[in-house]
């Protein structure tokens, strides 16, 4: 049995990696479409060892198509989501256009997949932020051995989460600093080389900036509307992995021992946490990894039952194109669709 699956952003950092993941991950593909704006008409993209040529979504019929893996950004996600879904084609966004409406599921498979059973309201169902992701993949177990009240979270996000401009940005101006050139900023609001810029989407009326809201926003959809949440979201010079500082305050007494036994049985989770110089994780070597990585996991002394991780995941995938290839097994698993075109 095989599936109509076609991919919009198929030339973008997101879009370039669900091909990939499907690829890998051996996902039951009768048909692959690869789906961009009409300025890449023709532009090959990789799925596993064949080439694709790009369509554009402006003339593409969804009618006999299953899923929609959609990765082209929220306004072309708000104008197309709903057409591509009155097809009869299920979609899977990745964009923050749908998350927030209550008909719309927002899942992260290791955390609420039983949420997915509403998605034919919509026939839309969202994926989540990046920084999101990856954070509640964490606070899932321990909220469920322990209750989390309250989470402070600040973030090192890499310019991959901002699209390929942004990690051309980055290149030209390291390049620029090193020939002496004169840098400019195109596509941050400071220079990106070389330093942290604490500005992620836009300003919000109370001074936190939306990708900081976004984050309070969907751990509480997602994992449970009672947890409190405060976030600083900063952009790092880094190309490809998200970390977190998170500090945790829960309900119920538990230990760094505790925390650190559970970590290594959750699902999506992988501890790697020596208390030794380099015991750690890097963006760096999550990269290209679909675990979220979970380390130097402490008590912390200032409240009462706090503990303090570092977590580290790459956000093209489990942020972004492994979340949305993980939810379309889930709906296919669970037998929630079935294909259009059925074999000869
Ligand atoms: N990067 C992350 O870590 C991350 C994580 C979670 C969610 N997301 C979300 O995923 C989406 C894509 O992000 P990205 O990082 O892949 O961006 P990107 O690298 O800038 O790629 C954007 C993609 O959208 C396509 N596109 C733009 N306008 C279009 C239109 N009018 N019609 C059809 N296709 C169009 C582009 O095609 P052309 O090449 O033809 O312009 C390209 O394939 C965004 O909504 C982003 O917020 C990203």
């Amino acid at each position: 049995m095989g599936f109509k699956v076609a991919v919009v952003g198929a030339t973008g950092n997101v879009g370039r990696e669900m091909l990939d993941i499907l690829a890998e991950r051996q996902f039951p593909i009768a048909e692959i479409i690869a789906l961009a704006s009409s300025r890449s008409l023709g532009t090959e993209v990789s799925f596993g060892d064949k080439t694709l040529k790009c369509k554009a979504l402006d003339n593409y019929d969804f009618s006999g198509t299953d899923i929609c893996l959609m990765s082209a950004g929220g306004a072309v996600s708000k104008e197309w989501s709903p057409k591509i879904a009155r097809q009869g084609c299920v979609v899977i966004d990745n964009s923050s256009a749908w998350r927030y409406d209550q008909d719309v599921p927002l899942i992260v498979p290791e955390v609420n997949a039983d949420a997915i059973a509403g998605f034919a309201k919509k026939n839309i169902i969202a994926n989540p932020n990046c920084s999101t992701a990856q954070l509640v993949v964490a606070l899932k177990p321990l909220h469920d051995k322990a209750k989390i009240t309250r989470v402070v979270v600040s973030t090192y996000q890499s310019v991959s989460g901002a699209g390929k401009e942004a990690m051309d940005a980055l290149f030209a101006e390291t390049r620029a600093i090193f020939v002496s050139d004169a840098v400019e900023s195109k596509k941050f609001p400071k220079r990106i080389a070389f330093n942290v810029i604490p500005e992620i989407d836009v300003f919000m009326e109370d001074g936190y900036t939306k990708e900081e809201w976004k984050m309070m926003a969907e751990t509480k959809k997602i994992l449970d509307p009672k947890i409190k949440l405060s976030a600083t979201c900063v952009r790092v010079p880094v190309f490809i992995g998200h970390s977190e500082a998170v500090n945790i305050e829960f309900e119920n007494p538990i230990s760094a021992d505790e925390a650190r036994d559970i970590l290594r049985e959750a699902p999506g989770c992988l501890v790697i946490d020596k208390r030794e110089p380099g015991g750690y994780i890097t963006p760096h070597e999550a990269a290209g990894e679909d675990a979220t990585y979970i380390s130097r996991i402490r008590e912390d002394p200032t409240v009462d039952n706090g503990l303090v991780l570092w977590v580290v995941a790459d956000n093209l995938r489990k942020g972004a194109a492994l979340n949305a290839v993980q939810i379309a097994e889930v709906l296919i698993n669970r037998k929630l669709i079935s294909p259009k075109q059925k074999a000869a």
